[in-house]
């Protein structure tokens, strides 16, 4: 019978199968599959991995000094890489959502194939595949992919890896409890999904410094607010977006035409259908006031109370 234990030592032995005294290379997203890979693998290669995490600038508020913070002491050779810079310059003026996606996932293999050819060369590559995504690749497109999600695809010829994919047979539920047992802190081991292109795509339209700093206090704000009182792990995702609305408001004696935020809360099992989590009027008011108060470039808070479909659970 599966216990996490066993299986540990189960993957640990296959990965040093399989790899034998050869370098491996793997992308950390902060998400909890591929940071709980870096800790199995730190166990099983140790200074043969080289764990590379690309900032793409598009991160939540401490989220790159979060995952630092939990993957280094556990022995995981990180590589944190600061490519915000070429980021934003790619994403200037860009406002399609589909053409945002694009151009994050191919400045992201661009940096990738940078950072494995200078720390290079590596024999393996190695994925956070879950049987779910196996499973659904076999299908081919379906409406999953309706939306291009990016992963480490495209690689060029000469940096054609072997693969290593040791939890190609687990659930992400199984994933969460080897985490535990490897010591992963649980804001990341049951944080909630967040998409590759991360703020991208939850600041409508054409991006910018200013806007993605206004979306991540907000989403901070959401996020904390959530967890202070108790909600986080009842939603299965929780998000904020940072609309190009400007409206009328008043502050004091004075009238603002400031930016509307929307939070957006969902409950479901396969992401492929959602409904909109029913937070408590409270605790809505209570975000909507933090909001207002601390985030002075925002004057009004909405809540998403579209399911999916026919709404997708992020805005763009
Ligand atoms: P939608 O918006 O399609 O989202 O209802 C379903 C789930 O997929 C995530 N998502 C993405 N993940 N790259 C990703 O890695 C993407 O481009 C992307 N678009 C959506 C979304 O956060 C939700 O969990």
């Amino acid at each position: 019978d599966w216990t996490a234990e066993h299986i540990i030592d189960e993957l640990v032995a296959d990965v040093q199968a399989q790899v034998g005294d050869g370098r491996v290379l793997l992308a950390i997203s902060g998400g909890v599959d591929s940071s709980t890979l870096g800790l199995l693998l730190a166990k099983a290669v140790g200074e043969k991995l080289t764990a590379v995490f690309i900032d793409h600038g598009l991160l939540r508020l401490g989220e790159r000094e979060q995952v630092e913070a939990a993957l280094k002491p556990l022995g995981v050779n990180l590589v944190t890489v600061d490519a915000r810079a070429e980021f934003m310059a790619a994403l200037d003026g860009v406002s399609d959502p589909e053409q945002k996606r694009k151009i994050i996932g191919r400045e992201f293999i661009r940096a990738f194939e940078r950072e494995a050819r200078a720390y290079g060369p590596f024999d393996f590559l190695a994925q956070g595949t879950l049987y779910p995504d196996v499973i659904e690749s076999a299908g081919g497109e379906g409406a999953a992919n309706i939306k291009s999600h990016h992963n480490v695809g495209g690689l060029p010829d000469d940096l054609a890896f072997k693969l290593v994919e040791p939890f190609r047979t687990l659930f992400k539920d199984e994933v969460r409890e080897i985490a535990r047992l490897l010591g992963l802190p649980d804001h990341i081991r049951m944080r909630h999904p967040f998409p590759g292109p991360g703020l991208a795509i939850r600041c409508l339209g054409a991006i910018s410094e200013e806007k993605l700093d206004i979306l991540r206090r907000v989403d901070d704000i959401f996020i904390s607010g959530l967890r202070e009182f108790g909600l986080y792990d009842g939603c299965s995702q929780a998000l904020a977006i940072l609309t190009p609305i400007q409206s009328v408001g008043v502050m004091g004696d004075e009238r603002t035409y400031s930016y509307t935020a929307a939070l957006r809360a969902v409950t479901t099992d396969d992401f492929m259908t959602a409904e909109w989590a029913r937070l408590p009027y409270d605790f809505l008011a209570t975000m909507s006031n933090r909001i207002v108060n601390q985030v002075h470039e925002i004057n009004r808070v909405v809540y998403d109370i579209t399911g999916k479909p026919p709404a997708t659970i992020e805005w763009e």
